[in-house]
């Protein structure tokens, strides 16, 4: 091909002998100018298409050097690329979203770092009440005007406070948002874990509607009715209160390796709205009834899809996620 392009130059060039005759033409006896111009014209073209056939050849030539080279085999498996798994925890916490918001419930997001009052003092847990020592609280250095200390929040309830004041009654929320508590791991606890908070307030509201909610969202969440069982419990912001356990979808009740024997996971805890958590909120004693509940996430995730251990949830292991 360089070869070609200096032949090019030599014979076609602004510096060639035809270029000479071409530029002369003007010059030259008129009677010798159609003959040697148009003798001159014919050797231009004669010599453009030579270089231009050869061009072609050499390409192709090319080309088939490169393909006699590259080995394409048709027969070889494919590579098998890798697309993304979505998280467990957020298909749940995706679909609930979407459960509740068709049904008309607000959604709320809660903040990771709260303070003393959202979390305790405003449902009913005052400094030095014993009730404290039920989370194990991470402490953060630094304390606000006047909300009290802060802290990693530990329970998704620290939002209550604000969507009883931000909203009029009758209303249903649902807040989603990660806790954090200094406590031991094991298949059944994380020191890190996502929540979400009903919170519901009416006339006339009773555990009856409390139960048929949480029934109805496991329902959606497994894809089967599920068995659900309220255990007498204490929470200092509902009175009565409640822990639910749900029955285990894999072995219905009989005891299997994700519901370690038991035949009931603990799902969630939950209960009729304390009236010292309405007036704290600016409401009028006795006026509302309300109730609440804090499911935990990675229970029902675990419920959904049978996993034994919450700690596959965490481990970042992608073989674990590529089930999913
Ligand atoms: C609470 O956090 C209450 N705020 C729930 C509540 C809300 C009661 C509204 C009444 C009214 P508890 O600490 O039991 O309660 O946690 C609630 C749920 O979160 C548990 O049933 C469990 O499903 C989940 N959970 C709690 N601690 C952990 C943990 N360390 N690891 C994984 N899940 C947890």
């Amino acid at each position: 091909m360089d070869k070609l392009e200096e032949l090019r130059v030599k014979y076609l060039g602004r510096k060639s002998e035809l270029t000479d005759v071409l530029r002369a033409l003007g010059k030259i006896d008129p009677k010798e100018r159609p003959m040697i111009g148009q003798a001159s014209n014919l050797a231009k073209r004669v010599i453009e298409e030579a270089i231009a056939d050869r061009v072609e050849f050499l390409q192709r030539k090319q080309e088939d050097v490169a393909l006699e080279k590259e080995v394409f085999d048709v027969s070889l498996p494919p590579r098998g690329e890798k697309t993304g798994h979505i998280h467990p925890i957020t298909r749940v916490i995706t679909d609930l979203e979407e459960y509740y918001s068709r049904m008309g419930y607000m959604i709320y997001d809660t903040d990771n770092l709260t303070n003393e009052y959202d979390n305790f003092d405003a449902v009913n847990i005052p400094d030095n009440h014993p009730a404290r020592g039920m989370w194990d609280t991470f402490w953060v250095k630094g304390e606000t005007k006047n909300k009290g200390k802060l802290l990693l929040s530990t329970h998704t309830s620290c939002v209550q406070n604000k969507i009883l004041t931000e909203n009029v009654p009758p209303f249903k929320s649902m807040a989603f948002g990660r806790c954090f508590r200094h406590e031991a791991t094991d298949s059944t606890h994380e020191h890190t874990l996502y929540q979400n908070e009903g919170l519901v307030v009416d006339k006339n509201l009773s555990v009856g509607h409390l139960k048929t909610v949480l029934m109805d969202m496991m329902q959606f969440i497994v894809g089967e009715r599920v068995e659900v069982r309220l255990r007498p419990s204490y929470f200092p912001f509902v009175e009565p209160g409640f822990e639910v356990d749900a029955q285990c979808v894999k072995c219905h009740g009989k005891g299997c390796k994700t519901c370690q024997r038991a035949g009931w996971i603990e799902m969630l805890g939950a209960g009729m709205i304390h009236q010292s958590v309405f007036v704290e909120a600016g409401y009028k004693r006795n006026q509302w009834t309300g109730f609440a509940f804090g499911v935990g996430i990675e229970r029902l995730a675990m419920l959904r899809y049978g996993i034994n251990d919450i700690r596959y949830l965490y481990a970042g292991d992608k073989s674990f996620v590529e089930q999913f």
